[in-house]
C-alpha cells in the first residue's frame, strides 16, 4: 500500500502533533510504501518571510527525522525539490471548476476570519491535488480538517480522467478515528492557535513551567482526587503503560498528594519519553548537511516516481510537441 502525507513546516511541534499524526506516520512506514514531504510551497500561503520559511523547512526536516521518519523506509523530501509538482498543478488547474474551490472550507474560513485573500490561498487545494496525484498513492492519511482537500483532489482527478482516459489514480483518504484528541494545558484541544501547547523539544525548565500551568481542580492535598477528567492525568496517559497508569490512578485516589506532584511526575515521564528523540535531534541539528543530503536523496527518489507520470501527462495534453 502506498501512503502519502504532506507536512506544513509550521514551527515547534507539540505532543498533539506527535500522538495525533507523527507517531502514526512513523508506525505506518514499517508496513507500507511511505511518501512524506515538507509542504514548503503550501507554507508560502501563510509565511512570507523568506529567511523564516527556509529555517522552518530545515527545522521540520530535522524534527521529523529525529522523531522517527526513516529515510531508508520512507521517501522523504521537500516539496519544492520536485518542481514537476508545479507543472501538474497548472495542468490540473484547467480541470478545476471555480465552484469547487469556492466551496473549500479552509478558504472560506480564512476569508471569514479576515485574512487577506490571494490566489495561492484560493488555489491551495489544486497544488495539494498535484502533490497527491503525481505520486499515485492508494491512501492519504489526514486529519479531519484535510478531508475536503483530498475529496477535491479526487474530483479533479476524475474530471481529468473523464477527459483524457484512466491516467490518474483516484486516492482514498484515511482518518485515524481511534486517535484521541490530545488536550492542551487548558483542557481544550491542544493547538498552536489556542496557545495551550506542550512542545516536544522545549528546554527542560520551560517545559516544566508549561506543565505547571495545566489547569486542575482545586482539592486539598490530603483529599482523594478524581483522575478521570484531570488534564494532567489525560496527558500522562499518552506516555504510560497500563501498569504505570494504574499506579498513577492509585496515587490520585489515595489522597495525600497534590496536583503539583502529579505535574512533576508528568514532566519527568515526558522528559524521559522524548530523551532518545532529543538526542537524535541534537545530532541532526549539528549535522545539517546530513539532513540536506537526506532530503536531496529523497527528492531524487520522489522524482523517479513522478517522472513517468508527468511524461504521460505532457504527452497526452500536448505540452510535449
Ligand atoms: P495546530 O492545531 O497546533 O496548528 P496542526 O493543524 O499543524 O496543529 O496539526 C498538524 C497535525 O497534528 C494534524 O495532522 C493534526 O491532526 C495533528 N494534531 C494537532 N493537534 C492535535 C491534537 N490536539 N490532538 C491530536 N492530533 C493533533
Ligand atoms: N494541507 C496539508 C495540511 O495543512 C498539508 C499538505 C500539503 C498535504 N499537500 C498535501 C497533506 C498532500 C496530504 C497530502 O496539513
Amino acid at each position: 500500500m502506498r501512503l502519502l502525507t504532506g507536512i506544513q513546516p509550521s514551527g515547534d511541534l507539540h505532543i498533539g502533533n506527535y500522538f495525533g499524526s507523527i507517531k502514526q506516520m512513523v508506525d505506518a512506514q514499517k508496513e507500507n510504501e511511505s511518501f512524506a514531504f515538507i509542504a514548503n510551497y503550501h507554507a508560502m500561503t501563510s509565511v512570507n518571510n523568506g529567511k523564516r520559511l527556509a529555517e522552518l523547512t530545515m527545522q521540520s526536516a530535522t524534527d521529523f527525522l529525529a522523531l522517527g521518519i526513516n529515510p531508508e523506509k520512507s521517501v522523504f523530501w521537500v516539496q519544492s525539490d520536485v518542481k514537476e509538482v508545479l507543472e501538474l498543478y497548472w495542468t490540473l488547474s484547467s480541470f478545476t471548476p471555480m465552484g469547487l474551490l469556492e466551496r473549500a472550507h479552509s478558504y472560506k474560513d480564512k476569508t471569514a476570519r479576515g485574512f487577506a485573500t490571494n490566489h495561492s490561498l484560493f488555489s491551495y487545494p489544486v497544488l495539494m491535488a498535484a502533490d497527491i496525484l503525481l505520486f499515485a498513492p492508494d491512501i492519504v492519511p489526514v486529519g479531519k480538517d484535510q478531508i475536503q482537500h483530498v475529496e477535491i483532489a479526487r474530483d479533479i482527478a476524475i474530471k481529468f480522467n473523464n477527459h483524457y482516459g484512466d491516467i490518474l489514480k483516484i486516492p482514498e483518504f484515511k482518518v485515524e478515528e481511534h486517535v484521541a484528541t490530545v488536550p492542551g494545558t487548558d483542557g481544550q484541544k491542544m493547538s498552536k492557535s489556542y496557545g495551550n501547547t506542550v512542545n516536544i523539544f522545549g528546554e527542560e525548565k520551560a517545559q516544566l513551567k508549561t506543565i505547571k500551568k495545566i489547569v486542575t481542580e482545586n482539592v486539598a492535598l490530603e483529599e482523594p482526587k478524581q483522575y478521570e477528567n484531570c488534564n494532567v492525568y489525560n496527558m500522562a496517559k499518552l506516555f504510560l503503560d497500563k501498569k504505570e497508569l494504574n499506579m498513577l490512578e492509585d496515587r490520585y485516589t489515595q489522597g495525600g498528594e497534590g496536583h503539583g506532584h502529579f505535574k512533576l511526575y508528568l514532566a519527568d515521564v515526558m522528559w524521559e519519553y522524548f530523551r532518545d528523540f532529543r538526542e537524535k535531534r541534537a545530532y541532526y541539528h549539528h549535522n545539517q548537511n546530513e539532513v540536506r543530503d537526506i532530503l536531496k536523496l529523497g527528492a531524487n527518489k520522489a522524482r523517479e516516481q513522478a517522472l513517468p507520470m508527468i511524461e504521460i501527462i505532457r504527452s497526452i495534453t500536448g505540452i510535449k510537441y
